[in-house]
């Protein structure tokens, strides 16, 4: 007996940043974000729980997944076979359009596409919002995938919330690849540390709220001058309470502050691109369609730029095959 399915989910990138768990066990986040859902990076995941398994496959990019990367993928699977009363194993595939090539977060598209995929092939009817919290239980930036377009997660909740589709502002991101190693750190590590050791992680708690209510704002509005601002200080505090970690965080490189020179530089020749970083050294450059060509062309001509992929605003997550055999 097999129960199998396959879905498809996009990366977003947060526009307010999440940083820091409310509650650690339940994967709680402890500030509100506000993300976009990019058409370009996509995760393809398929689950089939399979009868002729005596255990668990997990499998990235065609390797296959040990210890806690392993683990977390089987807490979504024992979930959704709890749900279900159902003892069947699986075999889960996951493949990225792009993180293999960019150094870029997969986990948010992936455990997207998982959460889908895995209820779809057992016949578990949830909405997107249990979804949602599914998909949150494993990465809380993966329940803002969900949906597409511009997506809010509220400090302590357990989904996401859409807050306008894709075609509400067809913003352009562009993302400066210019390290395509492995991060050092984790995210969930990373930001134990932080709210462990960094004095600096109460001010990001009080200051977090208000960016959000201004990025928010300013997405609803189609302000890109406000949204910029307020992104950009998000992204600054976020990695400012890594930096008084103790061992500090720096996922920044040399190329990375090389790019954020290049957008203050288009921005005083009246180019509107904005930047954002997450835990990582790429930096996403956020514009207008109409200045695309001239962001994208400066951004490649600097020393240090690997590559640079273009993504839009995307769709919701969706499953593209379902079937029991
Ligand atoms: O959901 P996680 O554990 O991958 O954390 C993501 C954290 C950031 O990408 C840095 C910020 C965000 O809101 O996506």
């Amino acid at each position: 007996m097999k129960h199998s399915a396959r879905a498809v989910a996009h990366a977003n990138i947060a526009l307010a940043k999440y940083w820091g768990k409310s509650d650690a066990s339940l994967n709680l986040p402890a500030v509100p974000s506000l993300s976009l859902t990019l058409d370009g990076l996509t995760s393809e995941t398929r689950v089939v729980f399979d009868s002729d398994l005596r255990s668990d496959e997990v499998w990235l990019n065609g390797a296959l997944l040990s210890d806690r990367p392993r683990q977390r993928v089987i807490e979504v699977l024992d979930k959704v076979r709890k749900a279900k009363d159902l003892g069947l194993r699986a075999r889960v595939q996951s493949t990225n359009g792009f993180a293999t090539a960019s150094g870029l977060a997969s986990s948010a598209s992936g455990f997207a596409a998982l959460a889908l995929a895995a209820t779809r092939a057992v016949g578990l009817e949830l909405d997107p919002s249990e979804q949602s919290a599914l998909a949150r239980s494993a990465s809380a930036s993966a329940a803002r995938s969900i949906w597409g377009g511009f997506v809010a997660l509220e400090a302590g909740a357990h989904a996401a919330e859409p807050i306008a589709g894709p075609d509400h502002w067809r913003l352009v991101m562009l993302i400066a690849v210019v390290d395509r190693c492995k991060k050092s750190v984790g995210s969930t590590e990373a930001m134990n540390r932080t709210r462990e050791t960094s004095p600096y992680y109460g001010a990001w708690l009080d200051a977090a709220p208000a960016l959000y209510a201004r990025v928010r704002g300013a997405v609803v509005g189609r302000d890109l001058e406000a949204l910029g601002e307020a992104m950009e200080q998000s992204t600054l505090l976020m990695h400012a309470s890594m930096l008084g970690a103790r061992p500090f965080i720096l996922y920044p490189k040399p190329a990375t502050l090389g790019v954020i020179e290049l957008v203050l530089s288009l921005r005083r020749s009246g180019i509107p691109a904005y930047f954002t970083m997450d835990a990582g050294p790429q930096v996403k450059v956020l514009t207008l369609p109409e200045y695309e060509d001239q962001v994208k062309g400066s951004l490649s001509e600097l020393p240090g730029v690997v590559t640079t992929i273009r993504a839009t605003p995307g769709p919701d997550a969706r499953v593209i095959e379902s079937f029991t055999s």
